[in-house]
């Protein structure tokens, strides 16, 4: 098995580019199968989690081609299944993300049940008390959950937690259903914007994303179009971290800085020069880095899925840091691999209590999830020795060239 080898690296030193983001590309890709005529997406990262939802909607017959680097056409006029592979399902939980768009394109969607998860038990309940809403019947047996309707209404739905995913998929089942559907207490996230911007190009009505209340007018039909994915923020917020942590002067280039404002704050805090300059970020590190407190939250509050890359920064900052996680019940898998490298940190329900210490030491660790691989890949840069990093296909399904980027930056690091 091919692991991700870090050896102690000098201060990051230049430019690097974020791609685009996953978590936009993949409700982006599954909303694709709303349109009836050609679908242009730039801008898409070159990642597993990608191919997979290329091998879905490839399953579910739309015509899915890679043009170029970062550019895929989708045609869907002639979709004619409405079951999602177990397969395909079990290596992808966003594979869920096609129920939406099946069940009010074909008027029925069979899929087998997301499994548990490494970062928590990740219900779909919110997702189905949607599709229920529209008129849907719901049944679930020998792990399969199918829906079905002959038409879908809108209606008005009140989400418990704002899930990014449940807000994604009820927008995508909503874009086809007759009348208004109202969302509220819905996710605020970027990408939620992102989709809407999307599927209002091919024709949809939907008004209020990047608000908690979210209204989607029904149409008939939707058509074509060509859409640019939005940069990842949190690849973007991963290479902040990488150039705070080795004291680095790195500028990431392809940023919306108002997307990542609460890393920014926290980098800020923790005594770095953050520079914003149009639609990039300069980070200028510290050798005199101060601890800090961090409360993951939905949009617009600090992201999960920065949390155990700040949470290998903390580690080194002079101090007690405390980090509460919110969003996700078990999602400090990160720490006991991050103990065997020297990190001083306790685990106390849904907090961490980090204690910085002088230096970190390599050791032979395993990625147990996608942004888990990213704090181990910190923690190399800076640790004594090489690091060596197991199970990397977690990081491979969400950073688009991790180590060729961070290379250009003057990290060491490869795979081995
Ligand atoms: C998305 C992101 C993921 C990010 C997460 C939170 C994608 C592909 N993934 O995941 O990277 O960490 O948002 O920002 O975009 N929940 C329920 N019932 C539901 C759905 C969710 O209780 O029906 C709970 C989950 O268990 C979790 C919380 O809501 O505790 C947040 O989940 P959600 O926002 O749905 O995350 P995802 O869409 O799965």
């Amino acid at each position: 098995m091919e692991k991700i080898m870090v050896e102690t690296s000098p201060p990051l030193k230049g430019k690097v580019r974020t791609s685009g983001a996953k978590n936009s590309a993949l409700p982006i890709l599954a909303a694709s199968l709303l349109g009836t005529e050609d679908i242009i997406l730039e801008d898409v990262p070159n990642l597993k989690d990608i191919e997979v939802m290329c091998e879905v909607l490839t399953s579910l017959g739309a015509k899915v081609e890679i043009l170029d680097k970062g550019i895929i056409k989708i045609n869907s006029s002639n979709i004619n299944n409405y079951v999602t592979r177990y397969e395909l399902m079990s290596k992808m939980r966003a594979s869920f993300l096609v129920m939406g768009p099946l069940l009010t394109r074909l008027g029925k969607t069979k899929t087998s049940l997301p499994g548990g998860c490494a970062i928590g038990t990740r219900p779909i309940d919110l997702h189905l008390k949607g599709f229920k809403a529209l008129g849907a019947n719901i049944n679930s047996d020998h792990g399969n959950i199918s829906a079905y309707a002959e038409r879908l209404i809108g209606d008005k739905i009140y989400l418990d937690f704002p899930s990014v995913g449940a807000t994604e998929n009820i927008i995508m089942a909503a874009v086809l259903a007759e009348g208004e559907t109202i969302i509220d207490n819905a996710a605020m996230e970027p990408e939620i914007v992102d989709l809407a911007s999307f599927l209002n190009k091919l024709g949809a009505d939907i008004k209020g994303a990047g608000t908690s209340t979210i209204r989607v007018k029904g149409v008939k039909k939707l058509g074509g179009g060509v859409h640019s994915i939005i940069p990842d923020r949190i690849e973007a917020g991963t290479f902040m971290v990488a150039s705070a942590i080795t004291g680095g002067d790195i500028i990431v280039e392809n940023v919306i800085t108002s997307h990542i404002k609460p890393v920014i704050a926290k980098l800020k805090e923790i005594g770095c020069q953050v520079i914003e300059n149009g639609d990039s970020v300069r980070v200028i590190g510290t050798k005199n880095l101060k601890p800090t407190d961090i409360k993951t939250l939905p949009y617009p509050g600090f992201p999960t899925d920065m949390q155990a890359q700040f949470m290998t920064l903390m580690s080194l900052c002079k101090g007690t840091s405390v980090v509460i996680e919110t969003v996700f019940e078990n999602r400090f898998m990160h720490v006991d691999e991050l103990k065997r490298m020297g990190a001083d940190i306790k685990i106390d329900g849904r907090s961490a209590i980090i204690q910085g210490v002088d230096n970190l030491t390599s050791a032979p660790v395993k990625a147990s999830d996608l942004r888990a691989g990213a704090a181990l890949v910190l923690a190399g840069l800076v640790a004594d020795g090489v690091t060596e990093i197991d199970n990397i296909y977690h990081i491979d399904r969400g950073y688009d060239g991790i180590e060729e980027k961070l290379s250009k930056l003057g990290a060491i690091i490869y795979r081995k």
